[in-house]
């Protein structure tokens, strides 16, 4: 009798934790998940009711995506008052409930879901949650649970460089409709740079005449070949004023701020190109086609000279008027201040105004546009180096070069978005370079999740968020893109989400497979990197090459050769730690991954003298 009854608590036990494991794969993990006894049944019969008219579109976009998802069609109806109707979506908005902004609370009975937040963002969480709970697979229950959740910080960011390679508008409202799932309320579009002007200034009809195309090229970033004489600019495109317009609206439904970016003093050759009266040397310039320039061509705009004040005066007033949000971001980044030192105006500019390096020059310059910007009614943000000479009052900073940029802004009490490239750089390579399209650096799944925006030491107060940052000089598409972003992203949204305490790396990895079915349901690019072997060669004592081997992800079984075979399930198996000598003569290393009994990783080929040349 005994024994029976304690089978029976292990069977609820067991079904409970399975409930969760096969129906609970959000991502961002919420702040509060109870599991509840039994099921909603989605059915035709089950509408989608609002009690708010401000929530007809997103009561349209829950319909809409359920459609997608799982191929039913349910019609939304406007509730009067505060009836709720049984059997129902019931999306609800109540102004005086005590929770946060962006907070909402998800209960689905078996009769009934009920999404309620203070505010329509609040709301459309609580839908994006939903929407995560209801099955890809064709099946109709939504477990009973409830949900209590809230972000843990306000800017959570994804930045698009459309500069290095043009995106389209479609791709962006793509990107916007894939980030919002995971609760990402920030597209940062760097929308000028060296290889392209990307938006429309009526006023100056030459920075997308001439500014947003480039001679054609492919390859290497930086090996590429510089523009001939006479050769036709053929590459680029560019965002019209209305086509903005739209794109603005567009994200403002889905509740995502665009944050536009004018990069400048530096990395400014596609208006230099166009206007060539911008820069300090005057010399006629053509849109860098990705060939090598810095520091040869004169890239920066000239910070002596009041017409490029006025220039920068006609941009901002009409980048302003196009976007809603609060903040513009001015760049400020890798300012090459060779020509601003040997230029005349620049030389006047520092005497009258005893500035005594090119810093400070620098640091005027940022000053004379943050004062630009509010008079517009717009508030600066820009790269870390808008520290260098000393900050503008009220400028908020984005630190990209590691956190140190952040934390000096923060202790100066100035906000700070954290992006550091060591962390949030989502052009960096995130598996083994032998078996990725080639790029810079190595930013894996496991650190971006290991990301903590708030250092030590800092006031949080200060650290609005943080943001992943996607640079496209190797970024030619927007399939490219897409693996590019995900799973990472997923990681930094749960980093900017979720509490703290909340991180779990293996329920993580979890849920975002169960993520990653969803994306190739909807047809959308990912990367399975994180399956792949982490390749460590060391060198012995004696300068020998070593090769320890390692996975980011656990239950992973590694298979190597060096006999130039392809390794499989009968091939060698690694032992956890070990050290692998190089046999006398091979010349080539390959491994891959298996997940029981299953191949799981790519197979990584890779010659041993590239090993050797990786040891530091
Ligand atoms: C940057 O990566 N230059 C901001």
């Amino acid at each position: 009798m005994k024994r029976k009854r304690f089978s029976a608590t292990m069977f609820s036990l067991c079904f409970c934790v399975l409930l969760t494991a096969q129906n609970i794969n959000i991502i961002p993990q919420p702040k509060m998940v109870e599991m509840k006894e039994g099921y909603f049944t989605l059915t035709e019969k089950t509408l989608i009711c609002f009690n708010d008219q401000q929530l007809k579109f997103l009561a349209d976009y829950t319909s809409d995506n359920i459609r997608l998802l799982n191929k039913l069609e349910l019609h939304v109806n406007s509730l009067t008052g505060d009836k709720k109707i049984a059997r129902s979506i019931n999306l609800i908005l109540d102004n005086k409930l005590s929770i946060a902004e962006e907070g909402y609370v998800l209960s689905v009975f078996p009769k009934e879901i009920l999404v309620q937040a203070k505010t329509s963002q609040g709301l459309f969480y609580g839908v994006q949650t939903l929407l995560q709970l209801i099955p890809v697979n064709g099946d109709r229950k939504v477990p009973s649970l409830l949900i209590n959740d809230e972000p843990r910080f306000v800017w959570r960011g994804l930045m698009l460089d459309v500069s290095r390679h043009f995106f389209t508008i479609d791709e962006v409202k793509r990107l916007i409709d894939e980030m919002v799932v995971y609760k990402f309320n920030i597209l940062h579009l760097h929308l000028t740079d060296d290889q392209g002007w990307r938006i429309e200034i009526k006023k100056l009809p030459e920075l997308t005449r001439k500014g947003a195309w480039r001679v054609p090229r492919m390859g290497l970033w930086w090996d590429r070949e510089c523009p001939k004489e006479g050769e036709e600019a053929t590459y680029g495109g560019f965002y019209t004023q209305e086509e903005i317009k739209d794109l603005v609206r567009y994200a403002m439904q889905r509740h995502v701020n665009i944050l536009p970016e004018i990069d400048v003093p530096g990395h400014s050759l596609a208006a230099i190109a166009s206007y060539s009266y911008l820069s300090s040397s005057g010399l006629p310039y053509k849109v860098n086609p990705g060939c090598k320039f810095y520091g040869h061509d004169d890239n920066s705009l000239c910070a002596g000279k009041e017409s490029t004040f006025e220039f920068l005066n006609t941009v901002f007033t009409e980048v302003a008027e196009l976007f809603p949000f609060e903040y513009i971001h001015i760049g400020g980044d890798e300012c090459f201040k060779g020509f601003w030192e040997k230029c005349k105006d620049c030389r006047k500019r520092m005497k009258d105004n005893g500035l005594k390096d090119a810093n400070e020059l620098q640091s005027y310059f940022i000053r004379r546009l943050e004062k630009m910007l509010l008079d517009k009614g717009k508030k600066l943000i820009g790269w870390d180096e808008i520290l260098e000479g000393g900050l503008a009052p009220n400028a908020t900073v984005m630190s990209w070069r590691g956190i140190n940029g952040g934390i000096a802004a923060a202790k100066a009490n100035h906000h700070v978005v954290m992006s550091p490239n060591n962390y949030a750089y989502l052009d960096l390579y995130q598996g083994d370079p032998a078996i990725e399209p080639p790029t810079y650096g190595m930013l894996r799944l496991n650190k971006v999740y290991s990301f903590e925006p708030v250092p030590e030491g800092v006031d949080p107060s200060y650290i609005l968020g943080g943001q992943g940052n996607l640079w496209a000089e190797s970024v030619p598409t927007f399939r490219q893109a897409e693996y590019m972003y995900w799973p990472r992203a997923f990681a930094l949204a749960e980093v900017l989400w979720s509490p703290k305490e909340s991180k779990d790396w293996n329920g993580f990895i979890n849920r975002t497979e169960a993520n990653l079915q969803r994306l190739s349901y909807e047809d959308i690019n990912y990367s399975r990197s994180f399956y792949d072997a982490v390749i460590t060669p060391l060198k012995d004592e004696k300068g020998h090459l070593l090769i320890q081997l390692s996975t980011e992800i656990e239950g992973l079984d590694l298979f190597y050769s060096f006999d130039n075979t392809y390794p499989d399930h009968h091939s060698l198996l690694y032992k956890n730690g070990q050290k692998l000598m190089i046999p006398k003569d091979a010349d080539t290393f390959r491994v891959v991954t298996y997940k029981e009994g299953k191949p799981a990783g790519r197979m990584i080929t890779v010659p041993l003298t590239d090993l050797a040349k990786r040891v530091k």
